[in-house]
């Protein structure tokens, strides 16, 4: 796969291959139904997944084959969280799950406050002892960084270090906002679209994800 970087983020890669671009293009249109949406969004975040977790820790221990006991590679280390941001994220948990069966899986609730225009969290539930663990944040949009600055936030103030940001549509606003406020935490993209319009939604974008996973409109 090619991975494109840009010099808004020290950490932000769109991954670029030929299915992916192709399915992207079909989850963008308009008039893609909520079925084909949902089987999209899942197919895209497993090729996404695939090079999110290309730094994951390998240790080795020792399997028998038909013909001798070797020292195998293995995944290291406590197993790795997958936290959708409510609702849209959930679209990506099987993408997640059908490449790393073993992992956990957090739940994160956040609503806008329409005063304020701050994300406001309603929902939390992450594993006990998720100081050490690898956290894979998704959410097929990454808009004004509002949702995903919170979500790193609250993660960092229970103790989680290693996180990875995984989106399938981002706006420059919201990785330039990153950038500034956790440049640290690497972000997988398949697409950074051109900007945002006057209602932060992204264009060209895919509309609403949460409304068009769950056919709500
Ligand atoms: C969408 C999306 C992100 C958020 C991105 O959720 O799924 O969570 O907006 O915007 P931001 O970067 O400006 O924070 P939405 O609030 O529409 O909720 P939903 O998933 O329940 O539809
Ligand atoms: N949330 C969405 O679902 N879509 C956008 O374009 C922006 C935020």
């Amino acid at each position: 796969m090619v991975i494109k970087t840009y010099s808004i983020h020290p950490n932000f890669y769109e991954i670029q291959h030929p299915l992916l671009l192709h399915k992207l293009s079909i989850l963008r249109d308009v008039s893609t139904s909520t079925k084909s949406f949902k089987e999209l969004l899942n197919e895209i975040t497993m090729l996404l997944v695939y090079e999110a977790t290309k730094d994951l820790p390998i240790t080795s221990k020792p399997v028998r084959t038909p013909l001798e006991t070797f020292e195998a590679p293995m995944l290291a280390g406590k197993k790795a969280v997958i936290l959708p941001i409510l609702r849209a994220g959930i679209g990506m948990v099987d993408g997640f799950l059908s490449l790393i069966p073993s992992a956990r899986v957090g739940h994160i609730g956040l609503f806008r406050n329409e005063e304020t225009l701050q994300p406001e969290l309603y929902f939390l539930k992450i594993p006990k002892n998720s100081a050490n663990r690898h956290f894979f944040i998704c959410d097929p949009m990454l808009a004004t960084g509002g949702s995903a600055c919170e979500t790193i936030k609250r993660l960092k103030a229970e103790g989680v270090t290693k996180m990875t940001f995984v989106c399938i549509v981002a706006a420059p606003e919201g990785v330039k906002r990153l950038a500034k406020e956790h440049p640290e935490v690497p972000i997988f993209a398949a697409s950074l679209d051109r900007q945002l319009n006057e209602r932060s939604y992204i264009v060209p974008g895919l509309g609403d994800a949460g409304d068009r996973l769950f056919g709500t409109k």
